[in-house]
Formats: structure tokens, C-alpha cells, sequence
């Protein structure tokens, strides 16, 4: 998730950031109200606003009600914390009428600075499941329907990539948050692999729509809970290409990605994968890390041929090979930086376990 720090403190606004950026956050600071407002303005895939109430040029509260404001009329969704001192009472309650997610009293305990954030990342997430609940009750749940829905709605590409992907978890409610676990799986492993903080973000974004191609076949493949034919198993395959040539049509560089990731991410590293046999480069960074941490986290789930597996047999099967999957079938620098953060993969899991 990305957050905006607006502080005018710059002791407590660095380390802060500090803080933040080795959680795992993506960060972008702001120095007072103003900026902070134009920041958040410029920036769709900020969703988490950490706000200092008391600020130069333009308070906490004066910030968010502008944001309010502007932001009325679009699908954005985004959640607010403040940051105040003990002896702001008027102001922690005007927060509350804006609609404030949570407060922060200085010395900012980071337990709880931590603890706040995770929920506002769990009731983002939430909020876009209901969003898009609400617009499936009016609309049939097939991919023509759902591709109109996903392109009527104008506001930030991360919105429209979010319900989109909710979309393809439709046909499989068992796994409602596996897409959750995939998108920030990806961003964890990506910033590991030094790639660009904006190309990480666009890989979050766009890994949600790796299993969109789910939604152009029949719903009874992803939901049998019974091991599947040779022939379904083949069909299942279908769902690469379908999401792909769902995504063709449209022109942003999210989408784009998003189009590599659903065609190339059941493809492995040695040519065995599918739907093209694709090898070593030829298939995209972005498949190739959501191909990798999909294996985990299927591993982690109960399948109709075998239980859930605990963390270290999941990471033991992906570096030691099992009787489906070997080491070979996985890009060298991604296994190597899904390793290195095994622990916040293990954490992500936890945090979207399906109930
Ligand atoms: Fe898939
Ligand atoms: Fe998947």
C-alpha cells in the first residue's frame, strides 16, 4: 500500500518515513497541508493518508476536507489517519466528522502506528470487495458484463484493475482473498528484486487481474471440489489466453502489464509451463514473479487432492522441487528474493488467510 506522510516536523517526518519504508510501505512525504493535498491529487496509488493535524499553510483537517471534496464524485478509496498532540480534542472530534479512520496521539507508539495501518489496509480492501458486490448485483456475472463495468468506471486504474479481479474471484469463493495474497506477494518480491518503486506498484495492481480469464469459462472448473479430468484440467489452461484477449483492449500501461501476467503466468522458467512453453526471458519479470508466489500460495491452500501445507513445506516444495513443480521452473532471481523475504510472504498469507 502507498502511504502519504504529510509532517511539517522533519525529525519525525524522516523517520517516520524510515520506519514505513522497512515495513514494506511505499511512502511519499509531504511537508504541510498544501502539499500534501497536491501530492495526493497527482498520485492515484496513494490510498493511506497519515496526517499531522497541525500544519503550516494548511491544517490535517483543513487537507482532508478539500480532499473530501474534490474526491466526492469519484469510486477513489482511501482511508485517513491522523497524527496529534493530547490536548487536540476539538480537532480529533472535526476528524471524526470527516470521516478520520484513526488517530495517532504523539509519541507515536509504532505498535500501534503498525496495528492502525493493517487495518486501514484490511477495510481498503473490503471496501473495494463491497464496491464491486454492489455492482455485480446489477449485472450478469459474464466477462462481456464485467469488462463494461470495469470500463465505466473513470476514477484511478488501481480501482478498475481491483474490481476487475474481483470479478474473476467470483467463480471461486473458497479463494476469495488469493488474489489479495498474489497482488502484495508480487510487490513484496518485486521491491526485493531492486525493480523501480512505480514498476512494483504497477505490479501490484496488475497481478489482481492474473486469473481474470477465469471468468470465460464455465464457473464449475474453478469450484469442483473433487480432483479434476484430464480434459477439465486442459480447459482450465484456457483461462491464460481468455485473460489475456479480455485485457487487449485496453491502452494503460497497468492493463498492459496486467495482459503478460494473465497470458504467462502458469508458463515456467525451463519451457514446461503453459499456454506457449515459453523459456527463460522470453517470459515477462512480472509473470515470472506472480508465477512463483501463485505456486506458493496454492501450496498453502486445501486442494481436493491434498491438504494446506504450513509455511516451511510450501518454501521447501518451491526450492526443493515436489512431485508437480521443480526448482527449474522458477526464475532464478525471483525464487532467490521470494526467499530472502519469506517471512513477510509468510505474514501476507496470514494477514488474507481465507476464513
Ligand atoms: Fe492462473
Ligand atoms: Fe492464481
Amino acid at each position: 500500500m502507498k502511504i502519504l506522510l504529510a509532517e511539517d516536523d522533519t525529525q519525525v517526518r524522516t523517520e517516520l518515513r524510515e520506519l514505513l519504508v522497512e515495513q514494506g510501505y511505499d511512502v511519499t512525504t509531504a511537508v504541510d497541508g498544501i502539499d500534501a493535498f497536491e501530492k495526493f491529487r497527482a498520485d492515484e496509488l496513494i490510498e493511506i493518508l497519515l496526517l499531522d493535524i497541525r500544519m503550516p499553510r494548511c491544517t490535517g483537517l483543513q487537507t482532508l476536507d478539500a480532499i473530501r471534496k474534490i474526491e466526492s464524485d469519484t469510486d477513489r478509496i482511501y482511508e485517513t489517519i491522523f497524527i496529534t498532540g493530547n490536548s487536540d480534542n476539538d480537532a480529533v472530534i472535526a476528524a471524526l466528522k470527516l470521516g478520520a479512520f484513526a488517530f495517532l496521539f504523539k509519541p507515536i507508539v509504532v505498535e500501534q502506528l503498525l496495528s492502525e495501518l493493517a487495518s486501514a489496509s484490511d477495510t481498503i480492501n473490503q471496501r473495494r470487495y463491497r464496491a464491486f458486490q454492489t455492482a455485480m448485483l446489477s449485472n450478469q456475472t459474464d466477462s462481456t458484463r464485467l469488462t463494461k463495468v470495469a470500463s465505466s468506471i473513470k476514477g484511478g486504474m488501481g480501482a478498475t484493475s481491483e474490481i476487475a479481479a474481483i470479478g474473476a474471484e467470483h467463480y471461486s469463493p473458497g479463494i476469495e482473498l488469493h488474489v489479495h495474497r498474489i497482488s502484495e506477494m508480487a510487490l513484496c518480491v518485486a521491491s526485493r528484486m531492486g525493480l523501480e518503486p512505480q514498476h512494483c506498484q504497477q505490479i501490484r495492481l496488475a497481478s489482481l487481474l492474473h486469473d481474470i480469464g477465469k471468468l470465460g469459462g464455465p464457473a464449475e472448473l474453478y469450484t469442483a471440489e473433487r480432483p479434476l479430468t484430464e480434459e477439465e484440467f486442459e480447459q482450465t489452461k484456457e483461462h491464460t489466453n481468455l485473460g489475456a484477449a479480455l485485457l487487449e483492449h485496453y491502452d494503460d500501461p497497468v492493463i498492459k502489464i496486467a495482459q503478460s501476467i494473465a497470458l504467462q503466468h502458469h508458463e515456467n522458467w525451463d519451457g514446461s509451463g503453459y499456454p506457449a512453453g515459453l523459456k527463460g526471458d522470453e517470459i515477462s519479470v512480472e509473470a515470472a514473479i506472480v508465477h512463483a508466489v501463485d505456486i506458493y500460495d496454492n501450496l498453502r491452500s486445501v486442494r481436493p487432492y491434498r491438504a494446506a501445507l504450513p509455511h516451511h513445506e510450501a518454501m521447501d516444495v518451491l526450492v526443493n522441487g515436489d512431485d508437480k513443480s521443480t526448482p527449474d521452473h522458477f526464475h532464478p532471481g525471483v525464487l532467490q528474493a521470494l526467499l530472502s523475504e519469506h517471512r513477510q510472504i509468510e505474514a501476507i498469507y496470514e494477514r488474507y488467510k481465507p476464513s
